[in-house]
């Protein structure tokens, strides 16, 4: 396992359309763990491929153990997700791990189902709500190469955040 480089928001890798995946080999395993180990290095809620310059659509997400939403702390590893239900929509503030210092409050669902794979390749279904919704809300823009950002209606919505108080990144 190794913590890879995480692209800041200028990289145009993190404006593909990611690419699905059909083969679950070797290399996408060590992808899987260096994510895992890439998002704890850096604190982070979850950490999508593109953000460590792979445009697979593939993202990771861990909520923090003292949440006191259901599947906290719990590892959630997705290929090829779809979200398949959302309601109730909200504004709750959000950060990127890809422009650290920065947040702004962003439209989401407090309630989301998605469906995808899991690391061993079974299709899976994952109800989550706050947190995990939004985190899994957050991951899958990455794969279109949407940025939390481009929800707002203008960048002067962004706010300067110390480093020590940082909120939700993802
Ligand atoms: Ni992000």
């Amino acid at each position: 396992m190794a913590v890879r480089e995480i692209l800041s928001v200028e990289h145009p890798m993190l404006r593909r359309k990611c690419t699905k995946i059909h083969h679950l080999d070797a290399g996408l395993q060590r992808l899987v763990d260096d994510l895992i180990e890439t998002m704890h290095h850096a604190n982070g809620v979850g950490l999508a491929a593109p953000q460590v310059g792979v445009p697979v659509r593939l993202f990771v997400v861990q909520t923090p153990d003292d949440v006191d939403e259901p599947h906290a702390g719990e590892l959630f590893v997705l290929y090829n997700p779809e979200i398949i239900k959302k309601s109730d929509l909200y504004y709750p503030e959000e950060g990127c791990l890809s422009m650290p210092g920065w947040v702004a409050n962003v439209p989401r669902y407090r309630h989301v189902v998605i469906k995808g794979r899991n690391r061993q390749g079974r299709e899976v279904r994952i109800k989550g709500e706050g947190l995990l919704a939004q985190a899994l809300q957050h991951e899958n823009d990455h794969l279109d190469g949407i940025l939390f950002f481009d929800h707002l209606e203008s960048m002067d919505q962004l706010r300067r955040v110390e480093k020590a108080a940082e909120p939700v990144e993802v």
